[in-house]
């Protein structure tokens, strides 16, 4: 256990993933119960298997979508909303495609969502986006060109988006922060444990709040191993 941290004033980077909605229900990736344990990610979450099946990717973002809409946000999703309240300065890198930070009270300004928003349906040949309820057969199409929309994600066959990326960079030129919370996931990715240690700069610390080991437990200056619901409410002073 880490000691409470003084969160006013301070420049603060939160960076979460699955494990921060896991105690609303949602199923992480690559947790016990997670979704790649049972499911083949490229069958549903690249570019590639969507055109082979769109059908099949559409009712498996379906039935996410209907899953994080009866979800409701956690003391966890509160807490980070607290923090952005008080911070000096403050972003929250998510990787999560679920509103449950929005609805939790973070701004959206605050947040990037890195790996887009499942309610979005995105037209793939005008770029034509909204937030409608869609019916995944037959594949929904643009009222504009009549293309095909998809979901509004980020798929792993496919590059983040620059303005996205751009405002991670913005914030991160700004100034090293003084503490980086590293929320909930297995930082699988190069750009999360980048982003997570370009955050604190060399005079800031990383704090990883996972009850289990990651890839990035290595180069974090205080872990805490435990649940976030339970202990983030619990380290905000
Ligand atoms: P993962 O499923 O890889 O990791 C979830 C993490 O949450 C694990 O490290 C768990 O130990 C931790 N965890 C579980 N319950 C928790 C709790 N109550 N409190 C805190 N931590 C808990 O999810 P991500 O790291 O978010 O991308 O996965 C990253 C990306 O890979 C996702 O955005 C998605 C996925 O494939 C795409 O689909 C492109």
């Amino acid at each position: 256990m880490t000691s409470a941290l003084g969160v006013d004033g301070r420049r603060i980077l939160v960076v979460t993933g699955a494990g921060v909605s896991a105690e609303s229900g949602i199923p992480t990736f690559r947790g016990p119960d997670g979704y790649w344990r049972k499911l083949n990610p490229r069958k549903l979450a690249t570019a590639e298997a969507f055109r082979a099946d769109p059908n099949l990717v559409w009712e498996w973002y379906e039935e996410r979508r209907r899953l994080i809409r009866a979800a409701h946000p956690n003391a966890a999703h509160r807490a980070i909303a607290t923090l952005a309240d008080r911070a000096a300065g403050f972003l929250l890198l998510t990787q999560n495609v679920d509103d449950l930070h929005e609805r939790a009270g973070t701004p959206s300004e605050s947040i990037v969502k890195i790996h887009g928003d499942i309610f979005v349906n995105r037209c793939d040949s005008c770029g034509y986006q909204d937030r409608k309820d869609v019916s995944p057969a037959p594949v929904p199409t643009c009222p504009k060109c009549a293309g095909v929309l998809r979901p509004g994600v980020v798929w792993f066959d496919e590059e983040l988006h620059p303005a996205d990326v751009g405002r991670v960079e913005a914030f991160l030129a700004q100034g090293a922060c003084d503490f980086v919370l590293v929320v909930g996931t297995t930082a699988s990715f190069p750009y999360i444990r980048d982003w997570s240690l370009r955050g604190a700069g060399s005079t800031g610390l990383v704090i990883e709040v996972n009850p289990c080991d990651t890839e990035l437990t290595p180069r974090v200056h205080r872990i805490v191993r435990a649940p976030a619901a339970t202990v983030i409410p619990a380290l905000i002073m």
